[in-house]
């Protein structure tokens, strides 16, 4: 089973709070299945660095989203460029994290990266992952998880990560400052994180990343054949488009 016969190119959407896993899971279900690979929070941290270096304040919402709007970057090979410049280090800082959630509030941002995303979705299938990858930008997407996990337990995720980059990390504050940043991203007005339908929901507190990978790959294959037999979502779970 690899992709459905029929109808849009499919797309598995993977939503969920700050280091709950998402991009890693995400990357790996795109290598079991050959679909493409979607990061959309690289994006908003690509529009957050660019208007840094441009001296564009995070909260002038109309600059920062002409920053979005013409951004130059590629990812040739997997590696994450802007200007041609491999920033793929430079953007998982801490202080581009925090302001590319300041940034991803801003509506005109996120109308000026939508198409950018969307134009992610080639054959045979995307994987991608973000905040609002089932709510707004592929809302048709044939399967979608909301990925989550506790605040502790994503917190020492992150930190264990920091620390095997040899990057300074202080656990109360990776703590502290996810909070705040899982905070506004459900509360901000426009596109909150939010965790959809429960079936969509996949608690990773006690689950191994392999295990994690192969229950998204189990909902995928139950989608893919909910879909060929042509029945609706409410046949099997609501997961699924109707
Ligand atoms: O690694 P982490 O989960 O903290 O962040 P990320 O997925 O790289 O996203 C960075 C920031 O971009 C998040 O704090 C969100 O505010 C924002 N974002 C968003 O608003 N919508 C998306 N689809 C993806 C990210």
């Amino acid at each position: 089973m690899n992709a459905p016969l029929n109808g849009p190119v499919p797309v598995i959407a993977i939503d969920g709070p700050t280091a709950s896993g998402k991009g890693t899971i995400a990357q790996r279900v795109a290598t079991a299945l050959g679909f493409h690979y979607l990061d959309s929070g690289a994006l908003y941290r690509l529009t957050a660095l660019a208007a840094l270096r441009a001296r564009v304040p995070a909260d002038d919402a109309v600059r920062v989203a002409s920053v979005a709007a013409t951004l130059p970057v590629a990812f040739p090979d997997g590696r994450i460029e802007l200007a041609g410049e491999d920033v793929g280090a430079a953007i998982r800082a801490e202080s581009i994290s925090e302001a590319a959630s300041i940034v991803a509030a801003h509506p005109p941002v996120r109308d000026a990266l939508l198409e950018r995303q969307r134009a992610f979705r080639q054959p045979p299938g995307l994987v991608s992952d973000g905040r609002d990858m089932g709510s707004v930008v592929f809302p048709d997407a044939i399967l979608k998880v909301f990925l989550t996990a506790r605040a502790e337990t994503r917190a020492e995720r992150r930190y264990k990560q920091l620390m095997e980059k040899g990057l300074p990390a202080s656990l109360p504050t990776i703590l502290h400052d996810l909070r705040m940043r899982d905070a506004r991203d459900s509360g901000r007005a426009v596109a909150p994180l939010q965790a959809g339908a429960p079936e969509a929901v996949l608690d990773s507190d006690d689950l191994t990343i392999e295990q994690v990978v192969a229950t998204v790959l189990d909902r995928y294959s139950t989608a893919v054949r909910f879909q060929a037999s042509g029945r609706s979502a409410g046949a099997g779970g609501s997961m699924l488009q109707d």
